[in-house]
C-alpha cells in the first residue's frame, strides 16, 4: 500500500482530479474490460465530476464500460436536495453521452435504511461478485474526521466484513446508508479529496497523527489493501509538514 498526498492549488484541484480519476478508469479498462467506482458523496467532489463530464475529458472514456456506486446515501428520496446520487446526477451522469455508465442508486424507498443495505449489498455482489474489490473508490473527509458515512465511534469501523450497512450521522441523527469499511479500503485504488483552511486541522490528524480510526474514521486508509493518494488544496494541507508532495 502506498500513500501519496498531492496538495493542489485551489482553482487546480478539480480538473487534476479529475484527470487522475480519468486515466484510472481507462487503466483499468484497458487492464479488465471495465472499471468500477464507488463516488464520494458532499459537496466537494461536484465540482470534480463537471469537470470529468465536460469536453475534452467526457470523450476521453468509454463511459458504457464503467459502473458507478455511491460510497454512502443520506436516506432520503432520490431527488431530495440532500440526496448524493442526485448531485452525481447534476454534475456528472446528466452530461454523459450515450450509452453512459451503469450507474447504482441506493433503493432509498425501502422500509428503512438496513433494507436499503440489504439491497444494495446484493446489487454490488450482483456486478462485482460475491467477494466485491472495487476498482477506485472516491471519498471526502468531514471535519470530524468521518469518511463515507463511517462516522467517529461507530462500531462500523471495526467490521471486517460486509458489504453496505445503515448508518446514522450523528450531529443530527439524519439515517445513512454507507459501504463498509473492508469495500471502501480493500479496493485497488482510494482518492481521498479535501478542500478548504477548515479542513486543515483534520487533514493533519488523519495524514501524521497516530489516532485509532474509530475517533478518525478517514485513517481506515492506513489499513488499505491498495494505494491511497490524498488529493488537497493548499488550504486544507496547509499545516502539513511542509515535506509533502506538491503538485
Ligand atoms: C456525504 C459524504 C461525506 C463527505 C464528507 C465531506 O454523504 O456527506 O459522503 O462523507 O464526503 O462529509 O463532505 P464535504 O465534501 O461536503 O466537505
Amino acid at each position: 500500500m502506498g500513500v501519496t498526498v498531492e496538495i493542489i492549488e485551489p482553482k487546480l484541484l478539480s480538473g487534476a482530479v479529475a484527470d487522475e480519476i480519468l486515466a484510472t478508469i481507462n487503466e483499468f479498462i484497458a487492464e479488465s474490460g471495465r472499471c468500477t467506482v464507488a463516488l464520494a458523496g458532499g459537496s466537494t467532489p461536484g465540482a470534480v465530476y463537471r469537470d470529468l463530464a465536460r469536453p475534452p475529458r467526457v470523450s476521453e472514456v468509454d463511459w458504457s464500460k464503467v459502473h458507478l456506486f455511491l460510497g454512502d446515501e443520506r436516506w432520503v428520496p432520490v431527488d431530495d436536495n440532500q440526496s448524493n446520487f442526485r448531485m452525481v446526477k447534476e454534475t456528472l451522469l446528466g452530461s454523459l453521452p450515450s450509452p453512459g455508465p451503469k450507474a447504482y442508486a441506493v433503493n432509498t424507498t425501502l422500509n428503512s435504511p438496513a433494507d436499503g443495505a440489504k439491497d444494495y449489498a446484493k446489487t454490488i455482489a450482483q456486478v462485482c461478485g460475491a467477494e466485491p474489490r472495487l476498482d477506485l473508490v472516491l471519498l471526502g473527509v468531514g471535519e470530524d474526521g468521518h469518511t463515507a458515512s463511517l462516522f467517529p465511534g461507530s462500531d462500523l469501523i471495526e467490521k471486517q466484513d460486509g458489504i453496505c450497512f445503515a448508518s446514522v450521522k450523528p450531529e443530527d441523527n439524519s439515517p445513512r446508508v454507507t459501504l463498509s469499511p473492508q469495500i471502501l479500503f480493500s479496493a485497488k485504488k482510494i482518492f481521498f479529496i479535501a478542500k478548504g483552511e477548515a479542513k486543515a486541522g483534520i487533514m493533519k490528524r488523519v495524514l501524521e497523527g497516530d489516532e485509532n480510526p474509530r475517533d478518525i474514521p478517514s485513517r481506515l486508509y492506513t489499513k488499505a489493501a491498495g494505494s491511497v493518494v490524498f488529493f488537497l488544496d493548499s488550504g486544507a494541507g496547509k499545516s502539513l509538514e511542509a515535506s509533502r508532495t506538491r503538485a
